[in-house]
């Protein structure tokens, strides 16, 4: 059996379980004290708490080997199918059972400290005499689904609803679909799917953890975010009309809302890569950075039309623009397709890298 953690002070576990859920199980930690060499300790959980429970490298852990790779610690021992745990019944490890992965830091009496988040859980039961079947588990199905309908929303369909909404305000003048103008329409069919794939995209990842977790930063700012488009949607349907007294105070709250989720969902999706269920490859932060580089790109070419060509904006200020296409309309059409084009092409990329990766 071999287990693998960062150094200095950490230790890897496994906990044998007859569910997915810790309680009651027996548990193999390899520990790593800063100075002294990784030790081996058989342990029980009782609930949520562990304890060790045998001395420091039972002699049941045969052929122990440890040594250090990339700034981790391995620990590989032989375990005989019984193991024994003192005070406890002996648990046959023949028998298939769930393996509970986690890592995380000793205390200064040297116990292990609840591990949070940085565990993962056998999807099946594990035939632990079966080599092929230990590398199995994987990111979980609803861990892929959310991350994969975040991507569609906040580097897909967002993008192209904002810009619909900055800059084509006066493109399609005169044309109208389901009775609005083109551009309201682009920005409201755009805004309606961000907020349903970051509502769904929501439910999933509070489905799987069974709980709302503050653990890492990556989940305050995905809880604001869906606040937010909350906040934004409903905003949205009660918004007073482009002529009422309110509407400018609507505009601005609804422009700066709209802005800040958008820059939240950046870095929340930037630090989505360290949550520790997820091994994204490195080239994960270079598309992140490809799909903001386009639309930095993106914005600034459409303000050198306004500045160049005339300005095709409208203040939000004014409530009905002048009813006249402004200059360069062509380009700004030109350019929405490119956006669109390399938006979906970052997306696919992404959610492919998402869906093909392991833990
Ligand atoms: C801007 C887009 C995103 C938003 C708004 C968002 C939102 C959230 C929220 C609110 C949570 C906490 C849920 C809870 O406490 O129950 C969470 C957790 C999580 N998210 Fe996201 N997310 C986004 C993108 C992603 C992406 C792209 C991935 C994967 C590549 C991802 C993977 C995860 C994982 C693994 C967790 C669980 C962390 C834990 O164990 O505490 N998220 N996300
Ligand atoms: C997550 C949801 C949404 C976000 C993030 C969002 C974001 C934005 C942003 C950033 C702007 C300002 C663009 C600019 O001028 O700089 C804007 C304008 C606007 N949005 Fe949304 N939006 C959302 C949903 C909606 C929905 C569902 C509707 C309509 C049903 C809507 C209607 C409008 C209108 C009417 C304006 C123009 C406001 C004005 O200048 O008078 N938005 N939106």
């Amino acid at each position: 059996m071999g287990l693998m953690a960062k150094r200095d002070g950490r230790y890897a576990a496994v906990g044998i379980s007859s569910d997915t859920e810790m309680g009651s199980d027996g548990v193999i930690f390899c520990t790593n004290v800063e100075g002294s060499q990784p030790v081996i300790y058989y342990g029980y959980n009782d609930g949520k708490s562990s304890a060790y429970k045998s001395g420091q490298n039972p002699a049941a852990a045969s052929n122990r080997k440890v040594w250090e790779q990339d700034g981790h610690f391995m620990c590989s021992f032989t375990q005989p199918l019984s193991l024994e745990i003192p005070g406890e019944s002996a648990l046959n490890l023949a028998e298939k059972h769930h393996l509970l992965v986690s890592t995380g830091s000793i205390g200064d009496s040297s116990e292990p400290r609840y591990h949070g988040s940085d565990k993962i859980a056998s999807s099946e039961p594990v035939d632990l005499t079966d080599n092929s079947a230990l590398t199995s588990a994987g990111v979980p199905r609803l861990i892929k689904a959310h991350g994969s309908l975040m991507l569609v929303a906040w580097v897909g369909t967002a993008g192209i609803g904002i810009l619909s909404a900055q800059h084509l305000r006066l493109t399609w003048v005169g044309k109208q679909i389901f009775g609005k103008d083109v551009w309201f329409t682009i920005h409201r069919a755009m805004m309606v799917l961000t907020a349903l794939c970051t509502w769904t995209g929501f439910a999933l990842i509070v489905t799987h953890l069974k709980t709302l977790s503050f653990g890492h930063p990556h989940n305050i700012l995905g809880f604001i975010v869906f606040l937010i488009s909350v906040v934004q949607v409903a905003g949205a349907l009660l918004r007073p009309s482009p002529e009422a007294r309110l509407r400018p105070l609507f505009a601005w709250g609804h422009r700066l809302g709209g802005l800040a989720a958008y820059l939240l969902s950046l870095v929340a999706l930037f630090l989505a890569r360290q949550l520790p269920q997820l091994d994204l490859p490195r080239y994960w932060l270079w598309l992140l950075t490809g799909a903001i580089a386009l639309d930095v790109v993106v914005s600034l070419v459409f303000m050198a039309i306004h500045h160049c060509v005339g300005d095709s904006r409208v203040d939000p200020d004014v409530g009905s623009p002048s009813k006249h296409e402004a200059p360069g309309s062509s380009l700004r059409k030109i350019l929405l397709a490119i956006y669109i084009f390399f938006s979906a092409a970052f997306v696919v990329a992404m959610v492919t890298t998402l869906a093909l990766s392991d833990a």
